[in-house]
This record gives C-alpha cells, structure tokens and sequence, in this order.
C-alpha cells in the first residue's frame, strides 16, 4: 500500500512503514519538508499495521539541514521541533536510513529517531558554525549524550563531515548496511529492532556520556584556548561552546532552551548574515549567465602541468588527491626531483597528521610522473602551466602546447596577472582552448580558484575549468582580463593606500595592526614580508625611490633572511615580528627627501581608505563587467586572501556600512587618497539611487 502527497510517501512493508521523503535538490527541511515529516508520522503510528518506521529520502541525499533561505523571514508553522517530537515521541521504534549527507537540521531529525543505519559512503554532521549559527533543533544536547562531550565539541566546532564508518565508531549510527541496498538494509534492520524487542531509545534520556566531562569542566576553557586564533572575531564558536556546556551541567531541557537562545540571537546577527550570504555567493559564482549547466565539458581523465616548483607542485596534489593522474614537466632532471619530493613530503605530513594512511600517500605518488618533454603532454585533457611571470616565456610554451596538445584539450595558464588574451591569441592557433587558471598558494590549501575568461575562450574551455574546479574542492569565480584580474587588481588598490599613507606618518605595523584587528590574518607590510620583499626586484635595476627597494637593497628581504618591514626573531621555537628602527629610518629618510611631514593618523582612516579603495576597485571591476556579479568580487576576496567571512567580502561591507557613507568618505579624504585614484562611477550612482551591491 502506498499513498503519496508532494514531499512524502508511506509504503508499508509486511509490519515495517516506509517513510519516504523528497525535496530537490538536497531535501531541505523547507515548510513543506516539516510538514510532510509532520503528517508522515502521524499516519504511520495511526496505522495498527506498521509496527515500525523507517525514515528515507529520495534523490542524492538525506536531509541536508534547515532551509537557508528561510532564516531571517517570519516563521511558518509546523517548525522542526514539532516536526522532531513526532518521531522522538512514537510509541513505535523509527530508523533513520541515511545517504548521501545527513547535516544540520537533518541529522536533528536523525538524532530524534531511535535507531541510525546508513550506507558507507554517507556521512554525518553538524555544520551549522560555518553558517555563523549553531545546531539550533537540539544537535548540541543530543550529538554529546551519543558521543561524549569531547567528540561532540570537535564535530561541532569543527563542522565536519563525518564518514559513516567513523560515525559507528563512535556510536552516532549503529549499523552500516551495503551501499545501494540502504532502503532493504534499513527495514532489515528495524525487523531485528522488533524481533529484539529493543527499546524506543530516546537520546534525550540517557546522560551516561556527560559523566566524564561533568568530572573535567577544564576540557572547555581548553578548546577555548586551543582555537582562540581559529575563532578570533566569530561569535558562533563560543556560542556552540556554551551550549554544550549546558548539555553538560543543565536538565535537558534548560539545555534546548540556551541553544533556542542563542541561535535565535546569531541567526539576527550580522556575522551570521554574512556567512549565509557567502554560501549562496559560492554557489552562485559557478552559474555564468551565457554559459547554460549543460554546455558540453571536456572529460579530464588525465593534467599535464608545466613547472613543478611549488605552484605546480601543489597544484598536481589537488588532481592526485581525486584520482586523476597528472604529468608534471620540467626543464631540468634536478628540479623536476626536487618538485616530486616536495610533493611527496607534503604527503608525507599529512599522513602524520592522521589525514591519511602511507597506503594513501603511495597511491597519490602513484598518479605523479615527471617528464622533460612537453610531447609528454600530448595526450593530456588539460594542460596548466605554471612557470614564473615571464610574457615571453609563457608565449614559448603556449606556442608549443599548440602543436603538442591533442584537439579538445583545455590550455590553462595559472598567471596572476599577466594577459590572457595575448597568450592565447598571439602564441596559439586555437584561443578558444585558453583559460586562465589562477590558483592560490599553497595551491593544494588554499579554496579559490580565479577562473579567467579571455576573449575568446570557449565556452566549453570555461565550463570545463569550472567543472574540475568543484572536482578538486575549489571554490571558483570567473573573472575578466584585466591586470591583477579580480583578486589581485584590488590588492593594488589596498596597497596604493597602505604605502600612501606610511609616507604620511603611519608605519606599516600600524597598518597591519588595524587590518588584523578588522578580521584579515595579516597587514599587506607582513604580507609582503611573507611572500618576499626581492619578488620582481633587482639590484641591477633597483633606484631606492620605494621603501620597499631600500630594503632589499639592505639585504632585508622578508621573513626567509630574517628581515623585511619587520625585524624577526625566533621566540620559544616561533617566529616574531617586530617593529624595525632600521624600516622607521628608512621611511623617515624618504619623507625628508619628499619634503614630507609625518601626521598622526588615526585607526579609523587607516581602515576606510584601505578597505573603502577596495570597494571602490571592486566597482570599477563590476562596472567593467571583469566581475559577473558584485558577489564573486567577495567569494574571491574570502576564499582567497582571507577577508574574514564574518564580514561577507568587500561589496557586502561596503552595504552594511551604506554606499553613501562610503562615497563621502572617499570623498573626504579627496587629495589623500592619491593622484592616481579615481572614484567609481558606478559607486556614486548606486549610492545616490539608494542601492546596494549585495542585498
Ligand atoms: N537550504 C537551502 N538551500 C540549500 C541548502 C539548505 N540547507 N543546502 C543546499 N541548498 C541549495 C544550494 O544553494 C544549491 O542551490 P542552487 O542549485 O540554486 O545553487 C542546491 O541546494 C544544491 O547545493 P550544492 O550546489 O551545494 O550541492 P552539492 O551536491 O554540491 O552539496 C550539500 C550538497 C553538501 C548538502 C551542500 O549543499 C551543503 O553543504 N548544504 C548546506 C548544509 C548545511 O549547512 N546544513 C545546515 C543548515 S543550518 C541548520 O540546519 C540549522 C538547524 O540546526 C536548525
């Protein structure tokens, strides 16, 4: 017997109810999911036939959490905490039986049913803190009475996602069954519920796994601790926290209620807001308006990368780490060794770090194999090169893959910066195949993938750049031709202010300070340190008119001799920035012969000319059309120089702050702001008609 309404259906099995639910794409628990949950359950425990439940989806998930978009708007009746008591409260056993991923709000649903099965390739967690949130359907007082509290603080703080089998480790399912037989696994499972005649386990009744950390309450100032610089400007990590620490010392009821709390004030929040943008920004900025989802892509069963230096190096792990082999080419046997030890030893790291097994490490190294020849590459799907900044060079190799790369195949260039059109249409015959492929370093680390579109790229170049970019766990965003294209182009702009202002009276830790202390991991002087300050500088042609010349002429070259901006030392095993006399010298000995007379600047203009001539670049960008959308300009700047996410990107900043205010400081600041600044057209109009970028 089966009856159907939109969302659900309950088959019933000999004396097992099946309770089917389906929502595309991902089974948000949406309005119409807490209702066909709502009156799926009541018809199945109505029906004297069915003696137990099991609760499935259909299509590529299980729940996959609360629905998203429905946060901030009023609510709509039944919530989930009704939807959550039908099951919890069923005077017959209900079975989860769970796929694809059971996250949030569904694995809530999962925890309130008696039993969990699940395939092995399913996983489980509560990933609501990257959201600014906290499991707010009671995840944060039920996931630590099933695995203890020091699993449940990792699992929730961490927002992973758990695979199956570690998931029946620790007790969040109690059986696997064989993939692809989830749904006959899961009613075998509840017929032995019955036959077992095991109890309705409700996981709200059992205390047992709090005992421990009840006896140790110093496990919580610990992960305080532990991550205060991963949690530094978040909220939502010390709000999980002291949730947990309800579960702990409260009934389990006051602990619903501190959770009900407390999410309500994240979910207002600002930071919130900006997470929940950010994730639907990501997913926007893979759709490209003239490029349709079923634009024919090339199938990349094999990479050819040119340069394994550590650009090329990392960028080869991203493949290997999904099973694709790669070809890695270089000019010289010694670096082309150097390169593959690199590779390996990054392995080798992780693998002590328990990411993955040696098996692991041998299967990655496996998929690797170097070569002095580029016709090494003629039968690569996708060829990347990575070689330093050099027009030149660049147009040698493009030349070659030209006559080398079979037909079909996609030619990508990892520039940062250089012109992608005049590789593609100046060195090959086929412009159409060219893309570029900006990867961050370290690029087997770092989410963002800057996707550059020239002129003449096809469609299917494009869409099969963007294609493997969600393959290999980037986040991607297109962007136009143009120097520095999205990302770095407003790095120029922040740094034209940065360096503007140190010959105006602040000093370069002044500036990092306020940028570190606005949410960014670090100033664009300690940046600079970092990436070394000798990048593009020789002595042979170096005039001392910069700060930066001066210091690289003294030898100081950034923290890998020691000195840069900042002197370094090493303190207790760690390396430590100070500020430098000899920089100070410098910079006073530059303003003098400027004519120059240092001024106090304050913490506030440092901020708004840095991060408002970001806004401003990030118009011109969008006004240009470089950017598809406003949005991308942000999922560039948090995936891939670390803007904190709790702010949104630049154009969601510069909405909360209010365009208006944001013109009327720039124009403030007039003069100041440098000769070569212009204001954004686009900025002014949008602010004079009342508009934002984001929202
Ligand atoms: N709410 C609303 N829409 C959602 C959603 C959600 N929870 N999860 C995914 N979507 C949408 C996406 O925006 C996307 O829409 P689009 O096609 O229009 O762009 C579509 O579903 C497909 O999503 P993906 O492209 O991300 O699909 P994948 O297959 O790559 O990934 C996924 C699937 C792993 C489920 C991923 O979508 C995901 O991580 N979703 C969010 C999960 C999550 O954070 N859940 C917790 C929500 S908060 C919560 O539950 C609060 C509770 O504690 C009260």
């Amino acid at each position: 017997m089966t009856t159907t309404i939109p969302a659900r259906s309950l088959a019933v099995e000999g004396d097992i109810g099946v309770l089917t639910l389906s929502y595309p794409p991902v089974n948000a628990l949406s309005q119409v999911m807490r209702e066909a949950i709502v009156e799926g359950m009541r018809e199945a425990n109505a029906n004297p036939a069915v003696k137990a439940i099991v609760l499935i989806c259909d299509g590529r998930t299980f729940l996959a959490g609360a629905d998203i978009t429905e946060f901030g708007k009023p609510p709509k009746a039944p919530s989930l905490r009704e939807a959550q008591d039908q099951i919890e409260g069923a005077s017959k056993p209900v079975i989860a039986a769970i796929h694809g991923t059971a996250l949030g709000g569904g694995l809530e649903v999962a925890l309130c049913c008696h039993y969990r099965v699940a395939v092995p390739s399913a996983k489980c967690g509560l990933p609501e803190v990257h959201l600014g949130l906290l499991p707010g359907a009671g995840g944060t007082q039920r996931l630590p009475r099933i695995v203890g509290v020091e699993k449940a603080l990792d699992m929730i703080l961490n927002g992973s996602h758990v695979p199956a089998r570690k998931c029946l480790e620790m007790g969040l399912v109690d059986a696997l069954v064989p993939e692809g037989e989830l749904r006959a696994g899961a009613i075998a499972f509840a017929r032995t519920v019955l036959a077992e005649g095991r109890p309705l386990r409700r996981v709200r009744d059992n205390d047992d796994k709090l005992l421990a950390a009840r006896a140790h309450p110093e496990i919580f100032a610990k992960v305080r601790q532990d991550n205060a610089r991963k949690f530094r400007g978040f909220p939502a990590p010390e709000a999980n926290i002291q949730c947990i620490e309800a579960a702990v010392n409260l009934s389990f009821d006051e602990g619903l209620a501190t959770e009900r709390r407390l999410f309500t004030e994240l979910v207002a929040g600002t930071p919130s807001i900006a997470q929940r943008y950010a994730f639907f920004a990501e997913r926007k900025a893979t759709k490209i308006p003239d490029v349709p989802d079923d634009t024919p892509t090339a199938r990349v069963a094999k990479v050819g990368i040119i340069g394994a230096g550590t650009m090329g190096g990392g960028i080869a792990m991203n493949f290997a780490n999904v099973g694709i082999p790669v070809v890695l080419v270089e000019t010289q046997q010694a670096a082309l060794d150097r390169g593959l030890a690199v590779v390996r030893k990054n392995y080798e790291n992780s693998a002590k770090r328990g990411r993955f097994t040696t098996e692991q490490v041998e299967q990655r190294m496996d998929l690797l194999t170097g070569s002095l020849q580029m016709e090494a590459l003629a039968d690569c799907d996708l060829v990347i090169e990575a070689v330093f900044e050099n027009m030149a060079v660049k147009k040698e190799i493009f030349g070659k893959l030209d006559r080398i790369c079979k037909p079909g195949a996609v030619l990508a260039t990892n520039t940062s910066a250089l012109d992608v059109n005049e590789i593609a249409s100046a060195a090959t015959s086929r412009p159409e195949a060219v893309v570029g492929m900006h990867f961050f370093s370290p690029a087997n680390v770092m989410k963002l993938l800057e996707v550059v579109r020239g002129a003449k790229t096809s469609a299917t170049a494009l869409a099969t750049a963007m294609q493997i970019a969600k393959k290999i766990g980037k986040v991607a965003a297109v962007s136009g031709v143009c120097p520095g294209f999205i990302g770095n182009r407003i790095l120029a702009a922040r740094s034209a202010q940065a360096q503007a202002m140190v010959l105006e009276g602040a000093m370069p830790w002044d500036i990092d300070q306020v940028l570190y202390d606005f949410g960014l991991p670090m100033g664009p002087f300690a940046m600079s340190d970092l990436a070394g300050l000798d990048i593009g500088w020789s002595k042979e042609t170096s005039k001392g008119a910069t700060i930066r010349e001066r210091l690289c002429e003294m030898d100081r070259r950034g923290q890998k001799n020691g000195a840069g901006y900042y002197d370094y030392a090493v303190v207790d095993g760690t390396r430590t920035a100070q500020p430098s006399e000899v920089t100070r010298g410098i910079i006073r000995d530059l303003m003098g012969e400027q004519g120059k007379v240092a001024r106090a600047i304050g913490k506030e203009e440092i901020l708004e000319r840095c991060v408002y001539a970001m806004v401003n670049e990030g118009a011109k960008i969008l006004d240009e059309g470089i950017a598809i959308r406003a949005s991308d300009i942000d999922v560039v700047w948090v995936n891939g120089y670390g803007w904190p996410v709790y702010r949104g990107g630049p154009m969601f900043y510069a909405d909360t702050v209010g365009l208006p205010t944001v013109v009327a400081r720039l124009q403030a600041y007039g003069d100041r702001m440098g000769p070569g600044f212009t204001l954004s057209p686009l900025l002014e109009r949008m602010a004079a008609e009342g508009k934002s970028f984001t929202r």
